[in-house]
């Protein structure tokens, strides 16, 4: 028999969730039981921990509660953020242009078993770029909000700086977990992989991980849909693009999408005065989306403060200029 201590380890570690620690004990059990002459147990139960410990890692999802809750290995729980957003693609203010290519995939995927019946697969890999808070990150919520999938949002450099030399197998743990679990991935920010070369990161590891996302994306076949985001397109390898079903490119808002923001933003107050959307607008060029939500959203909480119950056209147009 396995000594008391250890088996209250193992009921331990399981309490905790802490998967090592419960893999640790239970090779200790086998281990214990190999040395009291009982192999044929001790093998039965390295192959039962050995089993165990693959299903772990690729259990993601805990698909009964309506926010799914991530389940890897604990290491990846910090890498990877998963939810189910609650916006749509209508919640976004996006070019004409943008607007008709997300429908068309959100389309081909809504209808993807009609075409996969004809040898067709639909849309699903993308590549965002274009400078920040133009709505990269937000898009892959949409789509995922719109196709009613979980967003799993993984963050490349974390991977890198985290698992150096292991970042190539983390990943591939990723890519294994999508055909069972549909849901839009996305692979945020890979311009900020590049920026560890100026840390004195192994570049050759960037390199291979990068190699290695690339062959992955290749070679998956599932029904997930993937996105990559970057600020920074030309730190790729134009091999990349070619990879991709689409490549999408997010531009800073012109008049038209700025006022349409505003507008969005202010949605149930009025002004203290009539006003030119287009005017206040023209204050904003130059911005991103993020930066002017965020000077909507101080204008309101300067009305409120102020006990003012209209928007005061000059606080937005400060708040908007404070952040040229
Ligand atoms: N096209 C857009 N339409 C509406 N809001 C946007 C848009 N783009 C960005 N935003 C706002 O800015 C925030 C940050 O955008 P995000 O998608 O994270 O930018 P990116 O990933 O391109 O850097 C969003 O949460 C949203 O409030
Ligand atoms: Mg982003």
């Amino acid at each position: 028999m396995a000594a008391a201590e250890q088996i209250k380890s193992l009921i331990k570690s399981f309490g905790d969730g802490d998967d090592d620690r419960f893999f640790t004990s239970a090779m200790l059990i086998a281990a214990t039981e190999a040395r009291q002459g009982h192999t044929t147990f001790a093998q039965e139960l390295k192959s039962l921990i050995e089993k165990a410990k693959k299903n772990r890692s690729l259990a993601f999802l805990d698909r009964g509660k309506t926010i799914p809750i991530l389940q890897p290995k604990r290491e990846l729980l910090d890498l990877i953020d998963v939810f189910q957003p609650r916006i749509s693609l209508k919640d976004m203010i996006l070019t004409p242009s943008i607007k008709e290519i997300l429908a068309k995939l959100v389309k081909e995927q809504e209808n993807r078993e009609i075409l996969q019946k004809h040898n067709l697969t639909p849309r699903r890999k993308l590549l965002l770029t274009g400078p920040p808070g133009c709505g990269k990150t937000m898009t892959a919520q949409a789509l995922a909000g719109e196709l009613g999938i979980p967003v799993f949002i993984v963050r490349l450099d974390g991977l890198i700086s985290k698992f150096m030399g292991e970042s190539i197998a983390k990943l591939r743990l990723i890519f294994d977990a999508m055909p069972d679990h549909r849901g839009v991935y996305l692979f945020d920010e890979f311009d900020s992989i590049g920026s560890h070369r100026n840390q004195g990161q192994d570049v050759g590891e960037i390199k291979r991980v990068l190699n290695s996302f690339l062959i992955n994306i290749e070679k998956d076949q599932s029904n997930s849909i993937i996105i990559a985001a970057t600020n920074m397109p030309e730190m790729l390898d134009k091999a990349l693009f070619r990879r991709f079903d689409d490549v999408i490119n997010y531009p800073l808002p012109s008049i038209n999408e700025i006022s349409e923001t505003i507008k969005k933003n202010l949605t149930g107050f009025s002004f203290n005065t009539r006003i030119n959307y287009n005017k206040i607008a023209e204050e904003a060029i130059g911005l991103n989306y993020s930066e002017i939500v965020r000077a909507c959203e101080e204008t309101i909480k300067e009305m409120i403060l102020s006990g003012a119950i209209n928007i005061s056209k000059d606080v937005l147009i400060e708040t908007i200029n404070k952040r040229k």
